[in-house]
């Protein structure tokens, strides 16, 4: 029987290179994101499902999952996020709730109106995080407390589901090279200024390809005995 993925975000950078790879390893693969044309254009290039749902709208969370009640469901990667970037004096309500809403209550209405789908396929859950957990940065409070959240969810539900064969895990990716920069509004030149400033702190020297992140969210997803696990993935930024 053909394994079933679900990776949010899939239509562009860490979610389409994973998405991608587990096309390649056989898996039937579902990729959902917010924009019609978008997710309908790089379904078509990767040769994958495509499902539109925005991951702040609990409804359409609802419809999303629903397509995989029937069916059950393998592998889920939360993976659509927004990073933002601001000072604690702009911080308002909206970005607050916009930003907890994509990157932490999406992926957990998600991961509850999927686990009947997971249930039947003692299926695996992997959500992407980021190292900033693991360091204090300027600007980046907001995101960073979202993430952390990831982390403590992650731990948490891995216990509440392990008697189900469920397994619940986290992937936390370095700066990594995709068009997150230019969605955060940054320009050409503010990017390179941003990676050279970034490429300097990385013990490994260089940022993360998406590919080198997929690669270790399908092992995380293989693996049988994995569980409550975060993985840094960041060139050894978080062993400094
Ligand atoms: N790049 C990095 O340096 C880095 C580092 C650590 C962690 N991460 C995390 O990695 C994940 C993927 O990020 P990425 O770097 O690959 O960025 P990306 O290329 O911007 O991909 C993010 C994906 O999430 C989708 N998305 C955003 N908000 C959504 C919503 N409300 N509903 C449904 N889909 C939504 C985006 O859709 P649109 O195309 O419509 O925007 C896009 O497909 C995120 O969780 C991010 O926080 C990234």
């Amino acid at each position: 029987m053909k394994k079933i993925a679900l990776v949010t975000g899939g239509n562009s950078g860490i979610g389409y290179a994973t998405a991608k790879l587990l096309k390649e390893k056989g898996y039937e693969v579902f990729i959902s994101g917010r924009d019609p044309d978008r997710v309908k254009q790089a379904a078509d290039t990767l040769g994958v499902n495509s499902i539109v749902a925005d991951m702040t709208d609990p409804e359409k969370i609802r419809m999303l999952a629903s397509q995989f009640l029937e069916s059950g469901l393998d592998v889920l990667v939360n993976n659509a996020g927004i990073p933002k970037n601001f000072s604690i004096s702009n911080l308002t309500v909206d970005d607050f709730s916009e930003i907890f809403n994509t990157n932490v209550r999406g992926p957990l209405l998600l991961i509850k109106e999927l686990l009947p789908a997971l249930d039947k396929r003692h299926g695996s859950i992997t959500t992407v995080s980021s190292a900033i957990t693991e360091m204090g940065k300027p600007n980046l409070f907001l995101y960073a407390a979202t993430k952390g959240a990831v982390n403590a969810f992650t731990r948490s539900l891995a216990i509440e589901l392990a008697p189900q064969k469920i397994r619940v895990n986290a992937v936390a990716p370095g700066i990594t090279e995709t068009s997150i920069f230019t969605k955060a509004g940054m320009n050409p030149e503010e990017i390179a200024e941003f990676k050279k400033i970034l490429e300097a702190d990385i013990p490994m020297g260089s940022l993360g390809r998406p590919e080198e992140i997929a690669q270790v969210i399908v092992a995380q997803v293989e693996s049988t005995y994995v569980t409550g696990a975060v993985w840094n993935v960041d060139g050894g930024v978080s062993a400094v």
